[in-house]
């Protein structure tokens, strides 16, 4: 990977004294800037952390014209040296970090059958190193403080076995499943709570690949998207605001909409219908834009 060099420290000098504080990697769109705001809202000072800068500065913008307080920090979550600068600067003016939010995700779209090396590798170096460096940055100072709430971004594919077009984004979305919830069961003892996101379909541009991910060839992403909007998307702001609602109860597992949750209950319940709903799917998929 390119190493990114930090360009700026975060001006720590905008956080209110008292305020809770949270990191949002990924904060600079989609899911990631919705949980930023809706933070900034309840008077938590936001650390914006993302690779596309600039967006982050206008995310932190328009949460400073509402009230709010927030900086914009450039993160690129596959280096791990720069995430534990980030939180670092995060929690020197506080002595404390209340949030991580490892959020920050891509995928690549297509069968398996197309992947190459760098399709797994790709989407596992941010979707899953990625979150386990946030991880290994924000956990010794929580356990030091002795709370503190971890929120993995997975997905309502980390939790349903037979989705598809999107192997390497599946394998990193169970994977912050389990990373999650044993973590929780461990940090208890310290304190700390973690809790698991799993959204299903959100009005977001990672539908069509995102700035970051892509899709395969043989895949018309856009058509895809198309359906999944028409039938089903929700706004980040509505997701923001029940997720959070979700991570102030501590909530294990937070499934979103909660139409969302039938598929995972049904996949539970009998995996065998599950993996019939799945196929019929995937069947569709190929009519309307998978060869
Ligand atoms: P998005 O594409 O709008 O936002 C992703 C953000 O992550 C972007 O700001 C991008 O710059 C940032 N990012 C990508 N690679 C990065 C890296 N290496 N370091 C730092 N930042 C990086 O997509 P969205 O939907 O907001 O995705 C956020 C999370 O939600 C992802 O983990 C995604 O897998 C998850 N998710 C999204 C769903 C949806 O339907 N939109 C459904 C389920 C989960």
């Amino acid at each position: 990977m390119d190493h990114i060099e930090p360009r700026e420290n975060i001006d720590l000098r905008k956080q209110r004294a008292g305020s809770r504080n949270a990191i949002v990697t990924g904060g600079a769109s989609g899911i990631g800037r919705a949980l930023a705001e809706e933070l900034a809202r309840t008077g938590v000072h936001v650390v914006i952390a993302d690779r596309q800068l600039e967006l982050a500065a206008a995310v932190v913008a328009g949460i400073e014209s509402r009230g709010g307080t927030a900086v914009a920090a450039e993160l690129d979550v596959r280096d791990p040296d720069r995430f534990r600068q980030v939180v670092e600067e995060a929690s020197a003016a506080s002595g404390r970090l209340d949030y991580l939010f490892n959020n920050a995700g891509i995928v690549v779209a297509g069968e398996m059958r197309d992947y190459e090396l760098a399709d797994w590798e790709d989407v596992f170096d941010v979707n899953l190193r990625g979150v386990c460096h946030g991880i290994l940055a924000a956990y010794p100072l929580m356990i030091a403080q002795g709370h503190g709430h971890i929120v993995n971004t997975a997905s309502l594919a980390g939790l349903i076995g037979p989705l598809t077009l999107q192997g390497s984004y599946i394998a990193t979305k169970h994977a912050v499943v389990g990373i999650s919830r044993s973590l929780r069961v461990e940090a208890m003892r310290y304190g700390v709570r973690v809790s698991v996101l799993c959204p299903g379909a959100v009005r977001t541009p990672i539908l069509r690949g995102g700035r970051y991910g892509r899709s395969k060839p043989n895949l018309d992403l856009a058509a895809l998207a198309d359906r999944v909007e028409r039938f089903g998307a929700i706004e980040p702001a509505l997701l923001a605001r029940r997720a959070l609602r979700a991570v102030a109860r501590n909530r294990a597992i937070i499934v979103e909409p909660r139409v969302a949750r039938l598929p995972w209950y049904l996949d539970r319940l009998s995996p065998w219908l599950s993996e019939k709903l799945w196929h019929g799917a995937l069947r569709l998929a190929r009519r309307t834009g998978a060869e």
